[in-house]
């Protein structure tokens, strides 16, 4: 088994030129835990001379053609990424991202020579009414009949919905419980060994002060942080506490 973690940071659509600059500088000579943040397309060239994993909030499965507002794959790894986001709930919500396309765009990122990093997780009436590994399971039904083998390095991150920018984190009992289910329906598709070795972020309002518990989880091996990622001292705090 391993699943060294993973601090990754989406910031959305945040941070612009200077402020980039300005993130990567400070975050430069980190080590100890893996990092790697999520920009908007428009910023990846400007990670081209850092250290740093990076990738895109979201891509295309096409690799070039007439996809107005998209990006293609190809382009992404040309800029240098080496991961990609799919499936965020902010997708889902506000662009109408479905399971079937979130499922492309995730196996296009491993078509193109990227590490998809795939977001699932449920809505608070759902958690309410008992259908939260139901729906984790339906969000992840187009990955697995696409792609009946584990692709290397798949990551997954449960990004319960209510927990999102909300500043209500999970518990890391919560957190573990989904992770715990996550894997084995992983295990049931792409058999035992892959899903040992796949990692499972946990994301939403992770947070210096609880990102250490949630981390201590034999589940979380990693975490998607939104807010808290926008700023360097708090990433790092964050990636600091990954190393227990
Ligand atoms: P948050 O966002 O950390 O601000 O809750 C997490 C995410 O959207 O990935």
């Amino acid at each position: 088994m391993s699943r060294p973690k993973l601090i990754a940071g989406n910031w959305k659509m945040y941070k612009n030129v200077a402020e980039t600059a300005d993130f990567l500088a400070k975050v430069e000579g980190f080590q100890g835990a893996e990092l790697l943040l999520f920009a908007q397309s428009a910023l990846l060239s400007l990670f081209a001379n850092s250290k740093l994993a990076f990738g895109p909030q979201n891509i295309y499965w096409e690799e070039k053609g007439a996809f107005t507002g998209e990006l293609s794959p190809k382009l992404a790894k040309e800029l240098g990424a080496s991961y990609a986001l799919a499936g965020h709930s902010e997708r889902r919500q506000f662009f109408g991202e479905t399971h079937h396309s979130a499922a492309k765009r995730a196996l296009a990122a491993h078509a193109f020579g990227m590490t998809a990093v795939f977001c699932v997780g449920e809505r608070l009436e759902e958690r309410d009414a008992g259908q939260t590994m139901n729906v984790i399971r339906a969000q992840c039904a187009p990955l697995f009949e696409m792609s009946p083998q584990a692709p290397a390095g798949f990551c997954f991150a449960y990004e319960p919905v209510w927990a999102i920018g909300t500043g209500r984190t999970a518990t890391s009992a919560q957190a573990e419980e989904v992770q715990v289910a996550l894997r084995a329906e992983i295990a049931k598709h792409w058999g035992e060994t892959a899903a040992q070795n796949t990692r499972i972020l946990y994301g939403g309002s992770v947070k210096p002060d609880n990102a250490k518990e949630l981390m201590s989880c034999p589940n979380v091996d990693g975490v998607l942080v939104g807010g808290a990622s926008l700023e360097a001292e708090s990433f790092l705090a964050i990636a600091r506490a990954a190393k227990g």
